[in-house]
Formats: structure tokens, C-alpha cells, sequence
């Protein structure tokens, strides 16, 4: 058998493509970052076909660099940004318009309009508040704006996916027999599918006016869903895992019982806490989601606490303000000032997630005196990825009933030790950092790996997890208590600020 497994995860600022061996460590990996496109405020989109140049440059890197070929690579997984909507011709297989990123949120007032008083209509079924953030908001607007689609939708001539979706039919032939499949994560991130049956609800598609032969087929996280084409560096191998990338990070962090969790910290912060077989509805502000569902066997159910802004505030920082010229600057910055000089920054960009889900709130900066400066302002901003964790986890804990006792962490944050020992500080307890921080590629790797007999079981892939690094906490519970009031103060400065 083939050596290794090759995950593909389409993020998004960048795509990768890693090759995983045995032991689930990391063998080569190709990168590349798309552009961000901003053609208004609350706007963000990204081109399809830029996205998948990318993917396919990404996995000759990784070939490569491991000096490996199609022959070495068992299976293909695939991981993505999860809410980002891509429409597509499927005759031509050129996108009707740019990918609508999941930050963006144009689509307020279909969201008002769908809502009718009330954003929680299809929670119960769904687990989501109607909220921008979701894809399938962004497919109306799509059909509403952009010229003749949706005639041609109705025609059946048009696909929608996630960039999952559209990685999967452009590596399996595009035009020339595509698949249009997605996984039940994906799946569960539209406001489109029941929680329950695992299908598209067509009462809610009915509402939202999106015709059925859009939308792909919804499968599992972990099997065959079809194999790389002729013209791909990949040809014949089978692609056999789909996670979107924050239940794909769970899945590499092994947190796969009940109870177990993780956060990401990624362009925002993803806390995903597993409930089993069992569909939690949150009153605490946390979305209920699918965490993986392998072949035919029963699916896991999360909670999740989505944080909109944290890596991406270091980003705007660095490209709009330019207080720092490179993303680890950020930490310099902070450790040349003691504390956060009374300074504490919410950055509301897209409206607040959760627990909030506040789409009026913009961000805001306050506790200004003429005596903070520009480490004080870094400082704020790293704390505020802390802060909005925090009331996550508050939330994760009051809808479990338990307390966790300590937090998994991923992504390219967790690199920041300033950050990471703040964040023990501030939650008061552990924070652990596994070997492989790679989790969310890893985690697609497992699924794709687990359904073609690499992996045996899930056994199989626990002894894979060690231990890294670890921060205690080390904070009084004073301080703390003072720190999270102003913090919560500062949240509320930034609602009501959109007309
Ligand atoms: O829900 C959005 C999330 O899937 C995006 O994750 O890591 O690409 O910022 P990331």
C-alpha cells in the first residue's frame, strides 16, 4: 500500500496541501495565499479560479518538495473554509460571480427579510440563527444581483458549493463528470440542511427561493466520494474524506467522545465541543453543528462558539494600519509594555458572533488616555482573541453543564506564547498545545485515511495525539474578574452602530 495520505485544505487566506505519513507527522507541504478582495465595506470575496490554481500548484509543491508521486499517496482529503459560497455554471465551469467569504455581510437584509421578526425560525431544525454569516444567505443574494442567474438556476444550469464542493468537482473532472457532493459539516453550515435527516429541508429552501438541483449531494465525512482525473497530479487516487476545517481540526485533535473540544485559532477562533450522538440546543449563543459522521455509522453532534475576528484583527493591523510589517511583530510589540494600559479593542468587523450574534456591532477601541501607545494597542488586540475566547468557553459551559478542565489548541496563533499564557490567565484553566499544531489538515488526512483502510479505527489515530506545550494559569481571581468586567464593557460600546 501507498505511504502517505495528502490533505488539501482551502482556507482562508491560503490553500495547502500537506502529505501526512503513518504516525500522522507532517512529510512536505505546499502553500499559497489567495487574494482578499474588498470591493466595499462588509464586503470580502475571493475568485473561485484563483482558488483552484492554487490547489492544483499546492499539490505539485507538496509532491515535490517530499520528491513523491500519485503512487505514494493512498487518498486525498479534503478540509475547507466552511460558510464561503461559490455558484457556478455547470456547463462552462466558470463561476456566475466571486466567492462570497464567509465574513462577509452584505447579506443583512436578506437576513431581516428572511427573518420576519425573528432570527431563530429555523434553529430547531437547523441549529443556526439566521445570521450573514451562513452560506445559504449568500446564494440568495447571488441569484438577486447577479445578472440572468436565476433564470439559469431554474434551468438547472447552476451548481452552488462550498469550496469543499468546488475543489471536489474541479479535481474529480469539472465539466467532464464532476462530482457535486459536500459532507454533512459543510452541509450543516447553509441554513439549509435538518439536523436530523441529514437532508435539505425544502420548506426552507422554498423560503429562501433557492431552487434543489443547486445544491449538492450530501455525504459523510469519511468515504470514497470519487477519484482525481487524468489531468490532475493526483489521477486515480480516491478522494475520501470532507470535513469543513474547524470540525476537520476536532477530528485532528482526536476529540472524538463526547465532552472532548478544542479552539482554533485561525483568521477567527472556532470552539468546538462534542455532544455525541446527542443534538444540544444551545441557550448560551453557540450554534449546533455537525462534527463528523464516518461512512455509515451514526454522526456526532457539536456546539460550537464562532469567533468572527481574532488572527485576522493581527492582519488588518498589519496591512490597513501598518503598526506592525509581519504578523509576528504583533507579539514584539506587546511584550514591550507590562499590561494592556487600561486599552481594550473589539474587533466587531463582521458584527459579533458568538455568544452575541450581534450583525449591528462595528468594532471598537477604547480606554484611551494620552498615556497608552503602540504596545499597549498591540497588546489589546492579542488580549481580545483571549477575551472573546473566554466568553465562549462561559457559554460552552453552561449549555454542557461541565466545566472544562482544560483547552486543546491549534492554529497559527497558538505560535504567540504571550497570547497562549494570556489565555490560561484569563480562562484560569490549562491550556495544551498538541505535536502536530497542523490538526486541521491532519484531520481531513484521518478521514480520507480511515475510509481506504490506512488507518484502522479511531484507536489507531489517538495514539497518534501527544502533548507539546502546555500554559498554566497565572492570574489572581481578582484581577481576572476586573480584566472580564472591562472587557464586557468594551463589548457593549460597539452595538448599534450599523443604520
Ligand atoms: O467558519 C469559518 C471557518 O471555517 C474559516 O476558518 O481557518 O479558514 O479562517 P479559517
Amino acid at each position: 500500500m501507498a505511504e502517505y495520505v495528502i490533505a488539501i485544505d482551502q482556507g482562508t487566506t491560503s490553500t495547502r496541501a500537506i502529505v501526512f505519513d503513518h504516525s500522522g507527522s507532517i512529510v512536505s507541504t505546499g502553500q499559497k495565499e489567495h487574494e482578499q478582495i474588498f470591493p466595499q465595506a462588509g464586503w470580502v470575496e475571493h475568485d473561485p479560479k484563483e482558488i483552484w490554481d492554487n490547489t492544483r500548484e499546492v499539490i505539485g509543491q507538496a509532491l515535490s518538495k517530499a520528491n513523491i508521486t500519485r503512487h505514494d499517496i493512498t487518498a486525498i482529503g479534503i478540509t475547507n473554509q466552511r460558510e464561503t459560497a461559490v455558484v457556478w455554471d455547470k456547463n462552462t465551469g466558470e463561476p456566475v460571480y466571486n466567492a462570497i467569504v464567509w465574513q462577509d455581510t452584505r447579506t443583512q437584509k436578506i437576513v431581516d427579510r428572511l427573518a420576519d421578526g425573528d432570527v431563530e425560525r429555523y434553529k430547531k431544525k437547523v441549529g443556526l440563527p439566521l445570521a450573514t454569516y451562513f452560506s445559504g444567505t449568500k446564494i440568495v443574494w447571488i441569484l438577486e444581483n447577479v445578472d440572468g442567474a436565476r433564470e439559469k438556476a431554474e434551468a438547472g444550469d447552476l451548481l452552488f458549493g462550498t469550496t469543499d464542493t468546488w475543489v471536489l468537482w474541479n479535481l474529480t473532472g469539472g465539466t467532464d463528470g464532476g462530482v457535486h457532493a459536500t459532507d454533512v459539516t459543510n452541509a450543516s453550515r447553509t441554513l439549509f440542511m435538518d439536523l436530523e435527516s441529514l437532508s435539505w429541508d425544502e420548506s426552507i429552501l422554498k423560503d429562501f427561493g433557492v431552487p434543489a438541483s443547486m445544491l449538492p449531494e450530501i455525504r459523510s465525512s469519511s468515504e470514497v466520494y470519487g477519484t482525481a482525473s487524468s489531468s490532475s497530479l493526483l489521477r486515480e487516487v480516491p478522494i475520501a474524506g470532507i470535513l469543513g476545517d474547524q470540525q476537520a481540526a476536532t477530528f485532528g485533535q482526536a476529540a472524538f467522545d463526547t465532552g472532548e473540544s478544542k479552539n482554533t485559532y485561525g483568521t477567527g477562533n472556532f470552539l468546538i465541543f462534542n455532544t455525541g450522538e446527542e443534538i444540544i440546543h444551545s441557550k448560551n449563543g453557540l450554534l449546533t453543528t455537525l462534527g463528523y459522521k464516518l461512512g455509515d455509522a451514526k454522526p456526532h453532534y457539536a456546539l460550537e462558539g464562532s469567533i468572527a475576528v481574532t488572527g485576522s484583527l493581527i492582519q488588518w493591523l498589519r496591512d490597513n494600519i501598518g503598526l506592525i510589517s509581519s504578523a509576528p511583530e504583533i507579539e514584539e510589540l506587546a511584550k514591550t509594555v507590562e499590561d494592556n494600559g487600561g486599552v481594550y479593542f473589539v474587533p466587531a468587523f463582521s458584527g459579533l458572533f458568538a455568544p452575541y450574534w450581534r450583525s449591528d456591532a462595528r468594532g471598537a477601541l477604547v480606554g484611551l488616555t494620552r498615556y497608552v501607545n503602540k504596545g499597549h494597542i498591540a497588546r489589546a488586540a492579542l488580549e481580545a482573541t483571549a477575551f472573546q475566547t473566554r466568553e465562549v468557553l462561559d457559554a460552552v459551559n453552561a449549555d454542557s453543564g461541565v466545566d472544562l478542565t482544560e483547552l486543546k489548541v491549534d492554529g497559527g496563533m497558538i505560535a504567540n506564547n504571550t497570547l497562549m499564557q494570556f489565555q490560561a490567565d484569563i480562562l484560569g484553566v490549562p491550556v495544551v498545545r498538541p505535536v502536530v499544531a497542523e490538526t486541521t489538515a491532519l484531520g481531513a488526512a484521518y478521514a480520507a485515511g480511515l475510509a481506504t483502510g490506512f488507518w484502522a479505527d479511531l484507536d489507531d489515530l489517538r495514539k497518534n495525539w501527544q502533548e507539546d506545550s502546555r500554559w498554566t494559569p497565572n492570574m489572581e481571581d481578582d484581577e481576572r474578574d476586573r480584566q472580564l468586567r472591562l472587557w464586557k464593557k468594551a463589548v457593549t460600546k460597539t452595538f448599534d452602530w450599523v443604520d
